[in-house]
């Protein structure tokens, strides 16, 4: 079986997916839409794809799945317009800034018993699914902490963050996606401190760029996730939990095994510069597990849109939280 994709957006993310698709075996490219024709156009050349509308591609009768990788502000609309067209849907995240509003689409999801699956693509890390796979296996025995690691080379334009609904819903939702993964378990309280210390300007528009999360579960196990919007030696990636009968980590992954000592020290290679390198893996793995959804008719795959929701409860607490300098209930 075949499956054929419609991808709507042909940013960073939709380039990405679009060389995963293309390279899949058992997916087929056959449209591409974005706001600007001309960015659709060029990478539709690359794959043999057609050019569309974001509309056409929803109805077109000849599509199984659309992958969405516009803007964050779409999302929404274009998931709820895909599921109403009986559309798989893959969605990159977050689905929405607003709670309300997923809840609204995943009622459309129900509804029409769509397939809906959100782009946390570091689920599908081998590392990281591996520390997750080997934590339900109880090598580790019960969780008690999970530690969160994430920091991006360069902070982005001081502009994007007001688009983007700032660092906790933009950046650290890919971390409570991985605490709650990791967990096993909801978190019902989130408290959070953030600071704007390497570009002021991300501080003027009204959001930070470094910032610590502690978060609890109901049975009181913790969670401590950090963040920065720098890191002068590449793509920090980092998580380790602890557990009642040991602890396990994933590092980072280095651009080579290569490492040289001498008399001034002991030098390995750079880590893996941003998320194009290190994640690749990662996006195909999730491609995959997008297909076999679709095929076998899994209607919530994993992250599923209440994994969505439950990342954007979070995101929310935490930015409420720092803001107030308290810590936030989650029901
Ligand atoms: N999972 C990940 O690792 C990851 C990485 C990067 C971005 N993202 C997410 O992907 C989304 C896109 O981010 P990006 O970095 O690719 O952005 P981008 O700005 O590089 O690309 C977005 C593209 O969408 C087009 N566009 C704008 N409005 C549109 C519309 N209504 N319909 C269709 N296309 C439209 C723009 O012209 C642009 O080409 C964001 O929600 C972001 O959070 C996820």
């Amino acid at each position: 079986m075949t499956i054929r994709f419609g991808v709507i957006g042909a940013g960073r993310i939709g380039k990405v997916h679009s060389k995963t698709i293309a390279s899949n075996p058992k997916a087929k490219l056959a449209y591409i839409a974005d706001a600007m024709p001309q960015v659709a156009a060029d990478l539709a050349a690359q794959y043999g794809a057609k050019v569309a509308g974001v509309e056409e591609i929803i109805k077109a009768g000849d599509i199984d799945a659309v992958l969405i990788g516009s803007p964050t502000g779409f999302h929404a609309e274009q998931i709820q317009a895909a599921s109403n067209a009986g559309k798989a849907i893959m969605c990159e995240k977050p689905v929405s800034l607003s709670v309300e509003t997923i809840h609204e689409t995943l009622k459309v999801i129900e509804k029409n018993k769509s397939t809906l699956m959100i782009g946390f693509n570091r689920r599908f890390d081998p590392n990281f699914a591996e520390v997750e796979r080997r934590i339900r296996a109880g090598e580790i025995g019960a969780v008690e902490m999970v530690t969160v690691i994430s920091r991006d080379p360069s902070p982005p334009p001081a502009q994007y963050v007001k688009s983007s609904g700032g660092l906790f819903r933009d950046m650290m939702i890919h971390d409570f996606d991985m605490a709650r993964f990791l967990m096993g378990e909801e978190f019902v309280i989130v408290n959070a401190l953030g600071s704007a210390l390497v570009n002021k300007a991300i501080g003027v528009e009204g959001d930070v760029d470094t910032a610590a999360v502690q978060m609890q579960t109901a049975s009181g196990r913790i969670a401590v996730i950090t963040n920065s919007r720098r890191a002068t030696y590449g793509y920090d990636q980092r998580m380790e939990v602890h557990g009642a009968l040991g602890m396990i980590h994933a590092k980072n992954v280095h651009e080579s095994t290569v490492e040289v000592l001498n008399g001034a020290g002991y030098l390995a290679a750079p880590i893996q510069n941003f998320f194009l390198e290190r994640y690749m893996t990662a996006y195909s793995n999730e491609l995959n597990a997008f297909i076999s959804a679709v095929e076998s008719g899994n209607r919530n795959p994993s992250p599923s849109g209440f994994d969505g929701l439950q990342a954007q409860k979070l995101a929310d607490a935490a930015t409420l939280s720092w803001q107030t300098g308290k810590p936030v209930k989650v029901d």
